[in-house]
């Protein structure tokens, strides 16, 4: 079990320590979660920004396309989602019969809050000829308004398959909307949202980083800002993140992302070193704390509310049987495609 005891930043000297903490701390909590487990015959899905000792507990762990996938094809009676509300929705339209339970309900995301159906519904209107592209990192009520769902590990694939007759709207993440039309070459039209947490980082933290770490491999979310993603050396999902970082020779690794990941690629690649990417310029702010990323949202979940909402099977991801039915369809397509090969 780990968690980040050393937070100060006094310039480049001290980075964030990650520590064992004592395993017999969450202990007594896993061992009713696993006795809940298979009472219910419930699966565990847990996102890589989880906090370690709720990925220690998970029966999966991975990026919105592979929780997608796994949600898919369950054949638990009740899935925990140890993520934020937009991938519990996910899995319930994909089980609309399953039991769906997030351990904290405000765990939100400001990319979903950034688009509100209402108003995607009055800019759609604006172009009959607009297909719609989601990143997954929407309500379902806005999924039930696009014809196909990305994820950060699949977008340029899907784009690569859009028609080419049509007019690309693509919501509701303005830096991965670019990033896809820098690789694919194909213009869309963007939803000026963002993910609060990755527009932080800056890029003369990542520079100072690379020459304080000459030989590391700079590796960034696409969800950061162009001038962020220029600095890197891949751009990609957390999933691939962590694939790259195992395959790479290279043995230390600057990571620009939410720093829960930092937990599985110490355990899938040991030997290695990681360092987080402050998320202030240290340029401009010298001497203030390190804000190494963490997504308020995602570090609403804990342990003890994993246990808790599998008690009481609470609270519990409903949506309207209309959406349920209109939001799978762009879900399907997806995993349909996500399938060929690439
Ligand atoms: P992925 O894990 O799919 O790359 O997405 C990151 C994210 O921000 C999820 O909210
Ligand atoms: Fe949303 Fe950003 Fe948090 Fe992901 S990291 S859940 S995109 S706010």
């Amino acid at each position: 079990m780990t968690e980040v005891l050393e937070k100060q930043w006094p310039g480049l000297d001290r980075f964030p320590v990650r520590k064992l903490m004592p395993q017999d701390r969450f202990e007594p909590i896993a061992t009713e979660i696993y006795a809940l487990k298979k009472q219910l015959n419930a699966v565990i899905l847990a996102h890589n920004y989880q906090v370690g000792e709720i990925q220690d507990v998970a029966d999966y762990v991975g990026d919105s396309l592979g929780l997608a996938q796994q949600a898919a094809k369950t054949n638990a009676d009740v899935i925990v989602f140890c993520g934020v509300h937009f991938m519990a929705e996910t899995a319930k339209i994909l089980n609309p019969n399953k039991i769906v339970v997030l351990p904290d309900k405000d765990a939100g995301c400001s990319l979903e809050e950034s688009c509100p159906a209402d108003k995607l519904a009055e800019l759609q209107a604006t172009n009959p000829n607009f297909w719609t592209i989601a990143y997954i990192n929407c309500s379902a009520a806005v999924k039930a308004l696009c014809d196909v769902i990305v994820t950060s590990g699949n977008a340029e694939q899907i784009v690569r398959a859009a028609p080419l007759d049509k007019d690309l709207l693509f919501v509701p993440d303005e830096n991965l909307g670019e990033w896809v039309i820098e690789q694919t070459g194909r213009p869309m039209t963007l939803w000026r949202g963002n993910c609060y947490a990755h527009a932080e980082f800056r890029r003369d933290a990542v520079l100072k980083l690379r020459e304080k770490f000459p030989q590391a491999k700079v590796v960034v979310h696409p969800e950061a800002l162009r001038e962020v993603r220029e600095a890197a050396d891949a751009v990609c999902s957390t999933e691939k993140m962590i694939t790259y970082c195992q395959t790479s020779p290279a043995t230390q690794f600057v990571i620009v992302t939410e720093s829960g990941i930092i937990h599985r690629m110490q355990k899938e690649c040991p030997g290695k070193e990681f360092i987080c990417t402050p998320t202030f310029d240290v340029m401009r702010l010298p001497g203030d704390n390190c804000r190494c990323s963490e997504c308020k949202y995602m570090k609403l979940n804990t342990l003890e509310k994993v246990r808790d909402c599998m008690k009481k099977l609470a609270p519990r991801i409903e949506l309207p049987d209309d959406i349920l039915r209109r939001a799978r369809l762009p879900i399907e397509r997806m995993l349909e495609i996500s399938a060929r090969p690439n």
